[in-house]
């Protein structure tokens, strides 16, 4: 007897199948027991009636418990109202595993820190069977992106001794007798690739002591960054936007049923095409401040604990959510904002030409309020200009003595950007929170399970 899969059943219709998987729900009336079967590539009604299965088995079905595993053989039937969609005429069924007391998720309701307690079993369900789904799909579609387009992947180290995101959200820990950091980010390791393979990404996961609780903070997450020597700031936002349209058009075009499931609309992420609007840092200064003042004629604007108004924005202010969510709001795609102050920036940045207060970096801010997905930008590539950085950043510069030497033999232009996956999936799957986009979420309070 062969055993088949749910997804595969439209190709067993009229047939008598057998399939292996667990009980998702069940209803129940005199004579028939309805079983919803799940086995991983999807879920399937069985039908099992007392007058074909007999008193014992009927009982069985009737009886059975949320999650128990079982083996379940039956004929196939297309559904007789809805096209693509079969049931199981039930012929037998045997129990492989009962479950041992009540399976903690039941149908009802349950609160997020419970939902997130008991996450090795809450993916079980179908919104977060999808949502995983809607991962794969974007971690295949980034890794096609750059096999295809001559990347070499590289993979950077996790133990790292110096910081490449700023200090204040290390994790630190003991290396036989020495302090290690867990990675912030690979970039400085596929800078160093780079001058060796010429097109390169580093993927894996990164880590962030963020102190803040917030919905698109993560303490571990997944990055991909691309890292291209010879190029520049035009370059790397050509980059990022050919990459970004190509992910989500490659989760559009095989997670239909997914977003189905998740009921995405689709339609903002249908408009992710080229050429995204680039705007400057002081542009978006502009949009803030345009915001601000038509708040303020409304006599909207925010007070602060001592009953003060919330300030104008200005040059040199950094962004959050809040912020990132009324630049993009002007836009219906994706926005990029190049040219930040230097000041917000980390060590690493070239500063523009024309303008030395610049960095010549860029973000890509999703539409829709998901804000930065991609960060980054052209690299310092002279040696002097970047020991004065680590300087004035108060870096040890003898953790960084190897990433100088990229600078002191054959320095050439270079450019890249780190795309957080965790952040893209909330974004494509249209998730009020990152937690749910990653198997088990780190998050400040939760390193379980
Ligand atoms: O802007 P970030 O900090 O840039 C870098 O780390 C650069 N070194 C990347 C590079 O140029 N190679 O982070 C890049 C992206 C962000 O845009 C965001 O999508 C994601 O990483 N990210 C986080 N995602 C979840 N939780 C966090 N705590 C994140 N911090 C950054
Ligand atoms: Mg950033």
């Amino acid at each position: 007897m062969s055993i088949v899969s749910i997804s595969t059943l439209g190709e067993h219709v009229g047939e008598t199948v057998t399939l292996r998987g667990w009980l998702y729900n069940k209803r129940s009336s005199k004579k028939l027991v309805f079983l919803e079967v799940r086995d991983g590539t999807g879920i399937v009604q069985a039908i099992v009636a007392r007058d074909d299965l007999g008193d014992e088995r009927y009982n069985l079905a009737d009886r059975m418990q949320q999650e128990t595993s079982l083996t379940l053989t039956g004929v196939v039937k297309a559904h007789p109202k809805q096209q693509g969609v079969y049931e199981l005429a039930a012929t037998d069924l045997t129990v492989i595993s009962a479950v041992a007391g009540e399976y903690p998720i039941t149908p009802k309701e349950h609160g997020v820190e419970f939902l997130m307690d008991h996450r090795h079993l809450w993916f079980r369900s179908k919104r977060q069977s999808a949502i995983l789904r809607v991962r794969h799909a974007i971690i295949k579609a980034v890794r096609d992106y750059f096999d295809s387009n001559g990347f070499t992947l590289v993979d950077a180290p996790i133990f790292t001794p110096n910081a490449c995101e700023g200090t204040s959200t290390l994790f630190q820990t003991e290396y036989h007798g020495e302090t290690a950091y867990l990675t912030q980010s690979g970039q400085l390791y596929g800078e160093a690739a780079a001058m060796a393979l010429g097109k390169v990404y580093v993927f894996g996961p990164t880590f962030r002591a963020e102190k803040s609780k917030t919905r698109r903070h993560l303490a571990e997450f997944w990055m991909v960054e691309p890292e291209v020597a010879f190029m520049d700031l035009e370059g790397d936002m050509n980059l990022a936007e050919s990459f970004l349209t190509y992910v989500v058009g490659r989760v559009l075009e095989t997670r239909k049923e997914e977003l189905k499931v998740l009921e995405r609309d689709t339609a903002p992420l249908e408009r992710v095409t080229g050429p995204f609007p680039r705007i400057r840092y002081e542009e978006a200064i502009q949009v803030l401040q345009d915001a601000w003042d038509a708040r303020k004629a409304a006599g909207t604007l925010a007070k602060d604990p001592e009953g003060n108004d919330e300030r104008r924005p200005e040059f040199g202010d950094d962004f959050g959510a809040d912020e990132e969510t009324v630049i993009s709001s002007r836009f219906d795609r994706p926005v990029i904002v190049h040219r930040y102050p230097a000041s917000l920036k980390a060590f690493y940045f070239k500063r523009d030409p024309d303008d030395a207060r610049l960095a010549l970096g860029m973000d890509v801010l999703a539409p829709e309020g998901y804000g930065e997905i991609i960060g980054g930008g052209q690299r310092e590539d002279d040696l002097a200009t970047l020991e004065a950085a680590i300087a004035h950043h108060g870096l040890p510069k003898s953790a960084f003595e190897w990433y100088l030497d990229l600078r002191r033999y054959g320095s050439v232009p270079h450019a890249g950007f780190g795309l957080g996956i965790e952040r893209t999936v909330a974004w494509t799957c249209g998730l009020g929170h990152v937690r749910e986009t990653i198997p088990f979420a780190r998050m400040l309070n939760r390193l379980t399970p």
